[in-house]
This record gives structure tokens, sequence and C-alpha cells, in this order.
């Protein structure tokens, strides 16, 4: 339970003068300090041929391993012997998506027979964990614990770089504002800082002490850019934002990334207001590099330059290759455009002698970085492989961050926990049982055969596991002949129901976009039916997005939220459900009451016609059916303490110069349990020259709290922590009155004030 109390601010005058920002925190940040290209590598440029130079550029799907990407491969790429023959004849600059060190060091050795001995790349979507799967990235993103991102990725590396891989396609730092996009599931949410802090915090896990190491990968922040903004929530489809939006919204986690050292980023599949982002020169090089200074390299995504052609800004291939060369993309992914165009467009002069040497000087000056010059079996060595996954300390990691990934949205009347004895347990619903939708849509070295299930997981936990009954009630997407009837006979024999329910892992994740997000009908047909038998409900829902939820559901006592939890999803899920552990995540996306409000994102900007707290009006903004807000705030989620929060504090009340505002507030836990509550502080701009969002997430602590303890949590606001893009387009900050709030969520909180003065 949550309870509020407004504190006085206060407003003491003090002086002060706005300063010069040292670093600005949006729109010029600086990338990584610049790799400069070893002195052999010049060398090596000066000895290649282009047919040499253009297979640096080309990156392809492995022939073993990742099966559905190299059944599309270009036919001199699409077999082992192939990728071996192209290996020997320093045509293909590495492989992604591939199994098994075996077959990595073959492609290596292959490589080391070629004429320059140029090592090969091994790169792969290591996006929530190798062998080893953690929760998918927005369950971990609602943990608002950065530093438990920067863990579960740190043991994601060294469980792929032992299976010889040295290239992450990861962090994905996109923003998603839309929950009808599939690929919400692979970012952090909707939240500009909250996808600012997992980007910084995934990059250094990923690169650890040093990309060098044998332990280490390299990261790549995708995809550049703003592909969570596309039309109507479509995956590929076209994105049309200002360019205040891109800077405010979506280039801030990249630029976070390249802070924290991402090496490469990759380029975005979407047109971005016209033009694609694969063949957009201001995005790739005036921006990146011409006001980031990136220094790194740029891939494109896969067969991103092609597909220019189809959305009708390339010609043909060497038109696609052309373009896609001269706006930055350095690297092609899986086309073999480059390979094919390239020495050819050089030689005609339609693409420049420099650039090319320039993209390829990018490609070795990476593989010298990863120390795959100097080691290139240095990933490779054997047994490592089998001894460094799935090791004990990286499955109890697993089971943490997926306790910690969990948000409870509703328990009303204690529900939750659950005894653990005495009690007849229904566990209802398709997710109930069995080794399937378990790990998540976007894993390619996970398997759902490996993870334990939710069953599994509350057996384990009860002291009689012959009180668990088991009905799965329903298919995901299809009624199950007589499972409702089954359901509701286990229901009518227990006394608290656990209903499984929600998504598949083929619902959300790349091109798996959805027109409503709800809990699929047959589904929601089950709950209604359980419901009515009049048991206590705990709904326990498995979703890659937000979800809107109705009827039965909605109405449940009490809710969970689990997303996919990867690994060890069950045994994390009974932790919480009978008290091992409080739930501390939060939403890190807005759960709206219909599918039809998104996007929906609480940061949105005010309108001219609010409607007044009350019912609707005519000629205001609202809409006929639905209320405005979200059902379940961005940043909401409960705990098994009772949190109380009091006695705001605004420093003196002014923002000054190149000072700094202390915000201070008491947190208490007034409960009989112990939690860790998420300590929010928002912000608004009353007035400024450019429209200013209801509410900013500007910071964020998480504090454990035993039971009766409390707290007084401190927060410190800069000046920079209220830039934002002016009429010119250049980071600026405006003088005068901002509204704050210091809560457990973008919807409540104590509210005070302060004035940022000239
Ligand atoms: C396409 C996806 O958009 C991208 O995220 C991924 O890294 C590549 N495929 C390679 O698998």
């Amino acid at each position: 339970m949550i309870k509020t109390e407004l504190s006085r601010r206060s407003l003491i005058a003090g002086a002060g003068a706005l300063g010069l920002l040292a670093r600005p925190a949006i729109g010029l940040a600086i990338g990584p300090a610049g790799d400069q290209a070893p002195a052999f590598v010049d060398a090596l440029i000066a000895r290649m041929t282009p047919e040499e130079k253009a297979g640096q550029l080309t990156l392809m799907a492995s022939a073993i391993g990742g099966a559905a990407a190299s059944a599309l491969n270009p036919p001199n790429a699409n077999n082992v012997e192939q990728q071996l023959a192209a290996a020997r004849a320093g045509q293909i600059t590495g492989i992604f998506n591939g199994a098994g060190s075996d077959w990595h060091r073959r492609l290596q050795q292959a490589a080391l027979q070629s004429r320059l001995k140029i090592p090969m790349v091994f790169a792969a979507d290591v996006i929530h964990g190798f062998r080893t799967v953690f929760p998918v990235p927005l369950g971990e993103a609602a943990s608002f614990e950065p530093e438990l991102a920067e863990r579960t990725a740190r043991a994601a590396a060294e469980e792929a770089s032992a299976a010889g891989i040295a290239w992450t396609f990861a962090p994905m730092v996109d923003i998603a504002r839309d929950a009808r996009w599939g690929r919400s599931v692979e970012g952090a949410g909707e939240d500009v800082l909250l996808g600012r802090r997992f980007a910084e915090a995934r990059v250094k896990g990923f690169q650890g002490r040093g990309v060098d190491r044998d332990d280490c990968v390299l990261a790549c922040a995708k995809h550049f850019a703003a592909y969570g903004a596309a039309e109507a929530g479509l995956d590929y489809s076209t994105v049309d934002v200002s360019e205040r939006t891109l800077r405010e919204v979506y280039f801030p986690p990249f630029q976070a990334a390249f802070d924290a050292g991402a090496g490469t980023t990759m380029a975005s599949f979407n047109e971005i207001s016209g033009v694609p982002a694969t063949g957009n020169r201001w995005l790739l090089t005036d921006v990146l590099r011409g006001e980031w200074g990136f220094s790194g390299l740029v891939v494109s995504d896969y067969t991103g330059d092609e597909e220019m052609i189809a959305h009708g800004f390339a010609a043909d291939g060497r038109d696609a290759a052309r373009l896609a060369f001269l706006a930055g993309v350095d690297m092609s992914m899986q086309s073999g455009l480059y390979a094919k165009y390239l020495p050819g467009l050089v030689a005609e002069g339609a693409v420049p002698q420099a650039r090319f040497d320039q993209a390829v000087r990018r490609v070795l000056t990476m593989k010298a970085r990863l120390g795959l010059f100097d080691r290139p079996l240095g990933r490779i060595v054997a047994g490592r492989e089998r001894e460094r996954v799935r090791t004990p300390a990286a499955l109890e990691l697993a089971r943490e961050a997926a306790r910690r990934s969990v948000v409870m949205l509703k328990n009303d009347g204690g529900l939750l926990p659950l005894a653990k004895a005495g009690r007849r347990i229904a566990l209802i619903g398709p997710f109930a049982e069995g080794q399937h939708d378990l790990i998540g849509p976007w894993n390619v070295y996970g398997d759902d055969k490996q993870a334990v299930d939710l069953a599994t997981g509350i057996r384990a936990a009860v002291a009689d596991p012959k009180l668990v009954t088991v009905a799965a009630g329903s298919g995901i997407d299809a009624p199950l002949a007589g499972g409702i009837e089954a359901a509701v006979a286990a229901a009518r024999a227990a006394d608290v129901l656990v209903l499984a329910i929600g998504e598949s892992s083929n619902m959300s994740g790349e091109a798996q976009s959805r027109t409503a997000i709800t809990v699929p009908a047959p589904q929601q047909a089950l709950a209604e039916a359980v419901a009515a038998v009049g048991k206590p409900i705990v709904v326990v829902l498995k979703n890659g997005r937000a979800l809107a939820l109705e009827g039965a559901v909605r109405d449940a006592p009490a809710i969970l939220v689990s997303w996919f939890l990867g690994s060890e999803g069950g045994p994390a899920l009974a932790d919480i459900l009978f008290g091992a552990y409080s739930p501390s995540a939060r939403l890190p996306v807005s759960f709206p009451y219909e599918s039809g409000q998104e996007p929906y994102h609480y940061d949105h900007k005010p309108t001219g016609r609010p409607n007044p707290p009350g019912p609707p009006q005519e000629y205001k903004a609202h809409y006929r059916t639905a209320p405005n807000e979200a059902l379940f705030p961005f940043g909401h989620g409960l705990t098994y303490g009772e949190i109380a929060y009091s006695g705001l504090s605004v420093g003196d009340g002014r923002l000054g110069g190149s000072g700094t505002l202390s915000i201070a507030a008491t947190v208490a836990n007034k409960g009989r349990r112990a939690a860790e509550e998420v300590v929010q502080l928002y912000v608004r701009d009353r007035t400024a020259s450019v429209t200013r969002p209801v509410r900013q997430l500007k910071d964020f602590r998480k504090i454990a709290l035993a039971p009766g303890e409390s707290k007084t949590v401190r927060f410190t606001l800069r000046r920079e922590d209220l830039l934002f893009i002016g009429q010119d387009g250049k980071p600026t900050v405006e003088p005068g009155w901002f509204d704050l709030w210091v809560g457990p969520s973008a919807a409540e909180g104590l509210q005070g004030a302060f004035e940022l003065v000239a």
C-alpha cells in the first residue's frame, strides 16, 4: 500500500547564474576516445586487393547454427564448404550466430590460411544471456537496477566468448513507446533515462575490463535510429519523427552506450522522415561522427542495404551498396552487396578510394581491439565452452535477476504471499507447466528444455506438492477441448488459484506486431470461467510488452507481470509467490486501459484542452470509451512492505548558475515484511519556448527497507538535467518554474516546485 503526503516546499532565495555546461546531456555527447588504427593496419591495407577489402566489409549469417538466417544467404555463402572457402580466400570478414567453438575454430584456421591471414570475427545476437538465459531485456529493465543488467551482460559475455564469439549485436537501446511493436521486448521500455542507464550498464557488462580480453565481447548499440517509432507499431514500417524528438528521445540511449565505450552500432531497417537509416548520411555521418565523434564501426542490419530498393530509395543492388556505403555503413550484413559491387564502384570513381580504405581501417581496427590479430584463437580454447556455461553461479544469477524483474501490479487484501503449507493450489493456464515459452522470443542459444517452468518452481517451494493440481485450461491461441471444464473443476477443489496466462514467445520479438495488446481470447474466456468459481486468484502474466488487461484478469485481486524470465523463471516466481522475496520491480512501460491508447507513454506533452479532473467534458481531450491515463502507470509496482512517503524538501527552492538542487524525502516501510522500494524523481517544466512533457523521470533509487525502517532518500538535480532542444535545434535550458515529484510511479508522489534562475 502506498501512502503519500505533501510537504511544504522551501523556497528560500539563493544566488547564482547559469554557467556554461562542461558536457551537455543531450545532442552533443562525445563518442569513445578515438581508437586510432594500429600502425600495421595501414600497411596491411596497402597490400589488400579491392576484393579482399570488400571481403572485410562483408558479414554473413553462419552456415551452422543460424539455420533460419543462413537459408537466406546469397548462394556463395550458404553452406559450410562455401563459408570455409570464402574464409580461405579472404572474402568474408566474419559470421554471426554460429554455433560452437569447433565451427569457429575451423573457420578461423581457414582464414589464417588466406593470403593476408586476416582473422575473422564471430558475432552473435547475445541479447539476454547465452546458454544461461536471463530475463528478456524489458523484464530486466523492470528491476530498475542497471547494475543487475551489467552483471547479467557480464555473465552472458563470459559464456558467449567461450564459444569464440567476440562481438554481440546488443544492447538493443531503442525507446519503445508503442506496445504494439513486438520488439519492445528487447529494449528497456519507454523512458529515456531508464534507456540511458540500461544502455550504459549493458555495454559495460559486455565489454568488461577490455574488449581484448578473452572473456569480453564488443557491444553494438542498435538499431540506429528510432526503429521503435514505427507507424502503428508495425515492425519495419515508416518512421516520421522530428529532429527534436530524435535528439531528446531516441538518440540519448545511443549516446549513453557510446559514452560507455560501445565500439559499434547497427543501422536500423526503418526510414526516418523519408530517408532510410541505412542510407542516411545525416544520421550515420554528420551526427554520429561529426557531432558525437564516434570512431567505431557501423554495420547494416540484416540485408538493410538491399532493402532500400523496396523502400523505393535505391534503384538496384549496386545503387543500394553505393548509397549505404557513402552514407556511412562500413560493413554490410548478409546481402553480399558490398562484396559484389564495391570494387567496381571504387574503380569507376563512384565511391572514393579514401572512403573504401576508411571502412576497412575501421574493421581491422575493431579486430585489433578485440585482440584477434595477436590471438586469433584466444577465445577458442578446447573445453572452455563446456566449463563456462550454465555454471551454478550463472544459474543463481538467473534466478536472482528473474525475481528482481517481476512486477506486482495488484495485491488486494494482501493475498500474496501465499502460505507454503495447508492450502490447495490450482495452477491453471497454458503457461502453468511445460518447457515452452520460458526463455523468450529472441534467444539464439538458450533452450526452453533447460529452463524451469512455473509448476516445477511451485512444487519445489510448497510443503506438500500433492496439494498442487495443474490444468492447462486453454491453448495459447485456441481453446482446448474440455479445457475450461477441467480447469473449473480444479478451481472448485482448490483454496487458491494461480492463473498463468498471457503471450507466447512468438507474439513478441522481431516482426511480431500486434494490433490488440490483450490476453488472447481463449485465455480470457478461461479466466472468466475460473473467476466465476469465486476463489482468490493470483494472475501470473507472461508477456513481451505492455498489455491492456480486461475483465476477470484486470479484476483479479493479485497480478504479477513475469515477462519471459529465462532459465530460472519458475523458482524465481515461487520465491515471490511464497514470500521468500518481496517483489521490487516497476513497470518500464505503461499498461494502458485499452490497446487503442497506443502509442502511450507517460512523458507525453500537455494538450491545449486538458479535461479538468472529473467526468469527460465536450471539446476537451478525452476518449469516448477509455480514460486518457494508464491503468497501471510507468514506474508502478508494489512490494510486500507498506511504503509511505513524507517530508519532501527541495533545497532552497532555487537552482542557479552551475549549482545543484538537493531534494530529499523520507520513505518508510510501515509494514511487517522487508521490501525494496524504487524511489522516483520526476520533473515538469511549467512553461518553456518549446512545450515540455507533463512529467519526466530525472533519477531513481532502489532502497531496501526492513519492517519499520525509514530512510531519507536524496537526489541532486543539476542544470543539465533540465536541458531540452530549443527552437534553434540546440540544447538549452530556460529560467522559470518547475514542478517536481518524488514518489512510487509516474502518476503519484509528493509534489514540490523550484525555480531555475539565470
Ligand atoms: C535482424 C535484427 O533486426 C537485428 O537486431 C539482428 O542483430 C540481426 N537480424 C542479426 O541477427
